[in-house]
């Protein structure tokens, strides 16, 4: 994949013969579709703190979203955004992990309405699913309105890629990253793609302050490096610096000749 304008999705993602095409299920909810996730996860069933949706925050918060995607739409930024990506030959579910407080915070609002305006412009984005365990049950409802299903189980970022994936994880912690990698470490790296925090930076991080909590605590982070490809995305504006700075997307190219090493 050539690191060019038209950078994005495709190449490593296509003439793969493992994989499962799947057609989007455009507006079907799936909260209670199978996953498959790893024998290691402790899967926890989740709702909300908050146990009632507050309808007149809801309205708030569902007009709030719309401005955003609007916002968001007619950016420079989307612009350039999406003229870096090329369309893959294969269908794509997006899982949304680790969005924030929609209703609390403007990055999470920006990043959310980046993902849904992929998902309408790009007929190759299938259903999404989000989960963040802080989402509130006005969140989650609002979330549904504007087409995503929410998960019901706190899957700790495990799930297993059986099928074309795009990961989409801005500003998560490393942890949520390595446990992606880990519970795909293999030949399933090759069904998934992650746009999320710079992987190249976190091991820079650990080159010059050798920070040993990386080390420790993102090995599959670390590990991964040498079976990827990082294309950074340009934030070009101020109004898009606090949510999509030091992101980009991630490609996965596993040597399925040998076992993948963590060192
Ligand atoms: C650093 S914050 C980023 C929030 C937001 N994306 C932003 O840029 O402001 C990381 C988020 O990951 C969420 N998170 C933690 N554990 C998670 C899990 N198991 N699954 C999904 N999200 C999780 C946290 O609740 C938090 O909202």
């Amino acid at each position: 994949m050539a690191a060019s304008s038209k950078a994005l999705i495709p190449e490593t993602l296509t003439g793969n013969e493992d994989w499962t095409i799947v057609l989007p299920r455009h507006g079907k909810q799936r909260r209670n579709s199978p996953r498959i996730i790893t024998p290691k996860e402790q899967q926890k069933p989740w709702c909300p703190s908050e146990i009632e949706s507050d309808p007149h925050r809801e309205s708030m918060l569902f007009q709030r979203m719309l401005n955003c995607i609007k916002k968001m739409e007619s950016s420079q930024f989307y612009q350039n955004f999406v003229d870096q990506i090329q369309t893959p030959e294969v269908n794509m579910q997006m899982v949304i992990y680790g969005i924030g407080s929609i209703e609390l915070y403007e990055p999470p609002r920006l990043q959310l309405s980046l993902a849904i305006l992929m998902k309408r412009k790009f007929s190759w984005v299938g259903d999404i699913e989000v989960f963040d365990p802080i989402l509130s049950a006005t969140e989650a409802r609002v979330l549904e309105a504007l087409g995503c299903s929410v998960l019901s189980v706190n899957e700790q970022g495990r799930r297993c890629a059986m099928k074309p994936t795009l990961f989409f994880m801005p500003h998560c912690e490393a942890e949520l990253y390595n446990n992606l990698l880990q519970a795909n470490w293999g030949v399933m790296l090759k069904h998934m793609v992650v746009f999320g925090n710079s992987f190249e930076m976190y091991h820079q991080h650990v080159t010059e302050f050798k920070s040993s909590t990386i080390v420790n605590t993102a090995k599959h982070v670390l590990a991964v490096r040498r079976f990827s490809n990082e294309f950074g995305i340009d934030v070009i504006s101020d109004d898009y610096f606090a949510a999509f700075h030091d992101s980009g997307w991630h490609f996965f190219n596993p040597d399925l000749g040998i076992e993948l090493q963590l060192i």
